[in-house]
């Protein structure tokens, strides 16, 4: 039974949500934007400890997305029971610098921003159908899903490729109850984009592109984050929601 009233739908009190990419960054904002939601939240990042503060209870697990997911899942399992909602938001993005080195960008971005989450989708919907928990699964996508950018082809491919599995999948698991979404920031103040916030040329070709004015800050997301995951989104699967400042909808910049 779903409880309608307009301040609970948003609630996740009750749910277990592990997210991905969480010592820091989007990963961070979005653990700590769901446990703020209720939610109890495990966060997994390969940092020993998490880099920075979280203000909600998150319960921070060191693990390599990219080597065992269901054990990763298993272990949640046994000191929860179930998982309600997985994020993620684990990714990376390597450039390469020449014709010979292609090959091993393009390996170590494929296997975490598109196959770890494979994996850890698999894993999961596995134990929500086991338990009957109906489930949400969100990932974090990118603008790099849906429109090309200059210089990462490994990473726009990689993107591309997590918003058509995410509506496969959406496919596949919507039977069983489980809903599969993409989050797709825009540009958003990061480690991953430090080098171009810092570079003034870069900072305003991306802020400039935007229609509200400003680069993303991680916070934007959350909100829309505890909407995929709770039930205020429960007749949504398969689709894309774009947190970009207005990115794509602009087209002269
Ligand atoms: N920033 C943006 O503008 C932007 C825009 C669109 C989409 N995104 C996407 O949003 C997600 C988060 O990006 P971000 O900007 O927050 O990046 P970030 O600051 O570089 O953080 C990346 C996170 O992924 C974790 N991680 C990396 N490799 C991992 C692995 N093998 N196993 C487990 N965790 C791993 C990192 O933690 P450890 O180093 O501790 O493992 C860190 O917590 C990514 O999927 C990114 O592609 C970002």
């Amino acid at each position: 039974m779903v409880d309608s009233r307009p301040d609970m739908r948003f609630s996740l009190l009750g749910k277990v949500a592990l997210v991905t990419g969480a010592s820091r960054g989007i990963g961070a904002a979005l653990a700590d934007g769901l446990a703020s939601a209720g939610a109890i939240v495990v966060g997994v990042a390969r940092s020993p400890e998490p880099r920075q503060a979280f203000a909600h209870p998150v319960q921070y697990l060191a693990a390599d997305v990219t080597k065992d997911a269901q054990g990763l899942v298993d272990r949640v399992k046994s000191q929860f029971g179930t998982i309600d909602i997985l994020i993620n938001a684990a990714g990376v993005s390597v450039t390469s610098d020449g014709p010979d080195q292609w090959q091993a960008a393009f390996d170590t971005t494929l296997n975490l921003n598109l196959r770890a989450a494979y994996a850890l989708c698999l894993a999961t919907a596995d134990l929500m159908e086991a338990k009957h928990v109906g489930g949400s699964i969100i990932n974090v996508t990118s603008i790099n899903s849906l429109v090309g950018f200059p210089g990462n082809p490994a990473y726009v491919a990689a993107k591309g490729g997590l918003r058509l599995l995410t509506k496969a999948l959406a496919v596949d698991l919507g039977p069983k109850g489980i809903r599969v979404n993409a989050l797709a920031p825009g540009y958003i103040h990061t480690d991953m984009t430090a080098a171009s916030y810092a570079d003034p040329v870069r900072h305003a070709q991306r802020l400039n592109h935007t229609c509200l004015g400003r680069w993303g800050e991680v916070d934007d997301l959350v909100g829309a984050a505890i909407f995929l995951a709770s039930d205020a989104s429960r007749y949504m699967t398969g689709q894309d929601l774009v947190i970009d400042g207005g990115w794509t909808a602009k087209g002269l910049a």
